[in-house]
């Protein structure tokens, strides 16, 4: 079962060692990434790659539409161990063109569970009904959505109290919303980096 995917693991493995022959062994002792990476689920965007990152740069944290909810014990745990055990740098918040949870969270089926999960991205897009509507097709409002989704999930990230206490201690972070472009395989910085507090304050 799966052939494929073993052989291709091993020779992986294999590729590693040869160009690097204490690869594996460095990474027993430790990990030590400088940032967290907060993205969508969404097989078209893998972290590591899209940032050329070997394993142990990047701690990763994915779901659905990249959403980064004050409740979710997932993303909490993931965030606490981020900022507090592992202490990185950066949190990314990337979410994607063409994202199928954003276009979800806004078409009116129904789906199950997901339109629960995908909540937030509804209640964002009534927040914003004016400029959305503004725009000429769909497509583009799904963009903005989407852009706007990232804006708010770093919004969430930069005023959760793990990491306000952690800037608190005198700690160095900062957030960051990017979004990735399918297409071309590039990452856009959408500017709303925060570092401080009065940084989250006027971001909303
Ligand atoms: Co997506």
């Amino acid at each position: 079962m799966l052939e494929h995917l073993k052989s291709n693991n091993r020779a992986w493995a294999r590729r590693k060692v040869t160009s690097d022959p204490g690869f594996f062994k460095r990474l027993t002792a430790q990990q030590a990434p400088r940032y967290l990476w907060i993205g969508c689920a969404d097989s078209r965007v893998p972290a590591n790659e899209i940032v050329d990152l070997d394993p142990g740069e990047l701690f990763v944290h994915r779901n659905v539409a990249n959403l980064a909810p004050p409740q979710d014990a997932n993303y909490l745990s993931v965030l606490q161990f981020a900022v507090d055990v592992l202490k990185v740098e950066h949190i990314i918040v990337v979410g994607h063109y063409g994202c199928g949870g954003v276009a979800a969270a806004v078409d009116g089926q129904r789906r199950g569970l997901v339109d629960h999960w995908l909540h937030p991205i509804r209640e964002i897009s009534r927040e914003h009904r004016q400029e959305l509507e503004a725009l000429p097709h769909e497509h583009a409002r799904l963009d903005r959505l989407t852009e706007l989704n990232i804006v708010r999930q770093v919004w969430n990230v930069g005023s959760d109290v793990f990491v306000q206490d952690a800037w608190a201690r005198g700690q160095r972070l900062s957030v960051h919303g990017w979004v990735y472009a399918i297409s071309d395989g590039l990452v856009k910085d959408l500017e709303v980096t925060v570092s401080t507090p009065d940084e989250v304050e006027r971001l909303r």
